[in-house]
């Protein structure tokens, strides 16, 4: 029996997973079993922002399991701390919560959302259809799709869904009961799209009118992916609240809830807690993580190679028009949308040795990781022009 007859008779079948055993990863490839090596271009779903087995990474999280790799949260935890404060510098935000994973965060984030209001007669929260926000119940209760809500409800109470990038939707929606609106700046599972600028102004008019809180979910655009170090700072608001996780861990599960000082404060001791969030060797990681991204400049290089990519594929887009719908998202979060399922590309881009992932059916993503250079870029531009050519003009 190979792996996958193993997997099948033993794990849930939640998983479709690809045709190919990984050996070992190291830098931004990774090497199966039969020694093929693959440019990973989707990074783990954004986790692995500075690629696989980075030496700095591996050195971190071996010293600090070396140290301790649990006390619980009764004791001080040096990488807790540090980490926090790298995050707040990065991000201007004065107060950090650890959890283990993004959904996480989400019902963090709900839960501050809810306690806030829960003074000012403010309950409800808004969030966008085609959005993700976690598989657990509260961030089922902020999402419309049925592919993730299905049979699964009853869900949370007084939260509402509202279109999209539709300023006047938005803008019957919110009133001053609302406590909280939720979002993804960029729309990651959704099929990389961004807020537009007509709808962040309206979101911003808005929040000036009726105080709620804006929680950004920054969980696959944050940490420099987008080419700042937030997707949400691509436009002018100032969110109450933000939510991380993926890349933030190094590899290792760790999200974190980033705040403004008097809204962390309406959480006080024993309201809010989690047995694992802030594992020190996954703080260990993180603080690895952007220490690198500050020493390389990454947020600016996700910019430039970004940049560069979108290039390449809006070059592809206009030499087949009828092929390629649109190219859309910032820095190195990308999406190339076809006039089809996208499954057929990813399996030819693989078969090329390149990995890529597609979403929301026909809309292939890009999420490489940071450290990515331009010979990969260009190498991946080149593999997917033949992949779309191949369907003809
Ligand atoms: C924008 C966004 N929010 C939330 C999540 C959920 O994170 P997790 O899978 O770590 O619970 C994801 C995961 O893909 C995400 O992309």
């Amino acid at each position: 029996m190979d792996l996958h007859d193993r997997e099948a008779a033993v794990l849930f079948h939640t998983y479709k997973r690809l045709p190919l055993a990984v050996e070992r990863g190291d830098g931004v490839y990774v090497y199966a079993q039969d020694g093929k090596r693959y440019l990973d271009m989707f990074g783990g779903l954004a986790v692995n922002a500075l690629g696989y087995a980075h030496p700095r990474v591996v050195q971190a999280i071996t010293a600090q399991a070396a140290r301790y790799t649990h006390l619980s949260n009764y004791f001080l935890q040096e990488p807790q701390v540090r980490l926090a404060e790298l995050l707040c510098r990065h991000s201007g935000y004065p107060r950090v919560f650890f959890a283990n994973s993004g959904t996480e965060t989400t019902e963090g984030a709900i839960k501050i959302a809810r306690k806030w209001g829960s003074t000012r007669g403010k309950e409800d929260i808004v969030a966008f259809t085609n959005s993700f926000h976690g598989r657990t119940m509260g961030a089922l209760s902020l999402m419309d799709r049925p592919k993730y809500r299905d049979g699964f409800g009853p869900f949370l109470g007084n939260c509402r869904v509202v279109e999209f990038n539709n300023p006047s939707a938005f803008a019957t929606a919110v009133t001053e009961h609302t406590a909280a609106v939720f979002l993804e700046f960029i729309q990651g599972e959704g099929g990389v799209r961004p807020v537009s600028m007509e709808f962040a102004a309206a979101l911003d008019a808005l929040h000036t009118k009726f105080g709620f809180l804006i929680i950004a979910d920054e969980i696959q655009s944050g940490a420099g992916r987008t080419g700042k170090f937030f997707g949400f700072q691509h436009y002018p608001v100032s969110p109450e609240i933000v939510t991380m996780a993926k890349p933030i861990g190094g590899g290792l599960p760790l999200g974190a809830i980033l705040a403004r000082e008097d809204v962390a404060g309406v959480l006080e001791p024993g309201m809010h807690g989690t047995t694992f969030g802030g594992n020190p060797v996954a703080c260990a990681a993180g603080i690895a993580v952007l220490e690198e991204i500050d020493a390389h400049g990454l947020v600016a290089a996700a910019a430039l190679r970004g940049a560069r990519l979108k290039a390449g594929l809006d070059s592809i887009a206009a030499d087949f028009p009828r092929r390629v719908r649109e190219v859309r998202g910032f820095g190195l979060m990308l999406g190339l949308e076809l006039d089809r399922p996208g499954d057929g590309a990813v399996d030819e881009m693989r078969n090329r040795g390149i990995l890529i992932n597609c979403t929301d059916a026909t809309v292939l993503r890009f999420l490489p990781p940071l450290i990515i250079g331009d010979d990969h870029v260009d190498e991946t531009v080149a593999a997917l022009r033949e992949v779309i050519a191949a369907y003809g003009r």
